[in-house]
């Protein structure tokens, strides 16, 4: 399964650099854009999961529409989309399958590495082992989300989904584009697979100079979020 899925990704990556020769964009855009309209999808079709999470807040300014394409260009950008949503579909709950391709499109700007998936999941293993971790949980430089989803995937094969429902996750990243990936990786899965966290609190904030003065720009918090006390 996993290699069914390593080669469809790299299906998807091929396909993006193909686009990106033939419309003259950086492969990394279409990449961001794609995730843009998911990003998009999620905040304005809060309704069709609101019975997981029944307070979803979102900056407006962060959900504006994808363009610059040319008409003839929108096909190939949509038939994209369905691979990327696919792939996701296809994905063990948690299952990190972006970042390792996101992370061969980066140059190390801003030092944007992102963690191999096979290495976040042996820490998330390790730490795991190492005994029990508290459930308000942050990832002050998330990217693509790569650590959080591994400790999601870990957190869920061993609690199930009681036990992701009780983790209260802030995520930031300095760079939009990346930690809107991440929330989309989180919130896509835990949808997809109905396994709500008890709330994922975004920011895009600079770490060193304004981190916790910035509001959060997407908020999703579950019923036991919602419901205070000890009622769930
Ligand atoms: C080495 S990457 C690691 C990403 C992720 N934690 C992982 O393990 O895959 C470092 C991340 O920090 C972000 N970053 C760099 N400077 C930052 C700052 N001042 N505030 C917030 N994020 C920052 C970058 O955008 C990048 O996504």
């Amino acid at each position: 399964m996993a290699k069914h899925i390593t080669d469809a990704m790299s299906d998807l990556v091929n396909n993006i650099n193909v686009f990106a020769d033939y419309c003259g964009f950086p492969a990394r855009r279409i990449f961001d854009d794609l995730f843009a309209l998911l990003y998009n999808h999620i905040c304005t079709g809060k309704k069709e999961y609101e019975h997981l999470y029944p307070a979803v807040s979102y900056d407006p300014r962060t959900a504006q529409p994808v363009d610059g394409y040319r008409d003839a260009d929108r096909d190939e950008l949509v038939r994209l989309f369905v691979m990327l949503t696919a792939e996701l579909d296809n994905a063990a709950p948690f299952e990190d399958v972006v970042t390792d391709k996101y992370g061969a499109l980066l140059q190390g700007d801003l030092g944007q590495f992102m963690t191999p998936t096979a290495l976040s999941n042996a820490v998330s293993g390790f730490l795991g082992a190492a005994g029990e971790r508290g459930n308000k949980r942050g990832e002050p430089t998330c990217g693509t989300g790569a650590l959080v989803m591994g400790d999601l995937r870990q957190t869920y094969e061993v609690g199930g989904k009681d036990a992701v429902s009780h983790v209260d996750y802030s995520i930031n990243d300095l760079d939009q584009r990346l930690v809107r990936i991440a929330t989309v990786q989180v919130m896509y899965h835990s949808i997809r697979h109905e396994v709500p966290l008890k709330r994922l609190v975004v920011h895009n904030a600079d770490l060193i100079k304004n981190y916790g003065s910035s509001p959060p720009f997407f908020v999703a918090t579950s019923w036991r979020g919602v419901l205070p006390g000890q009622v769930i």
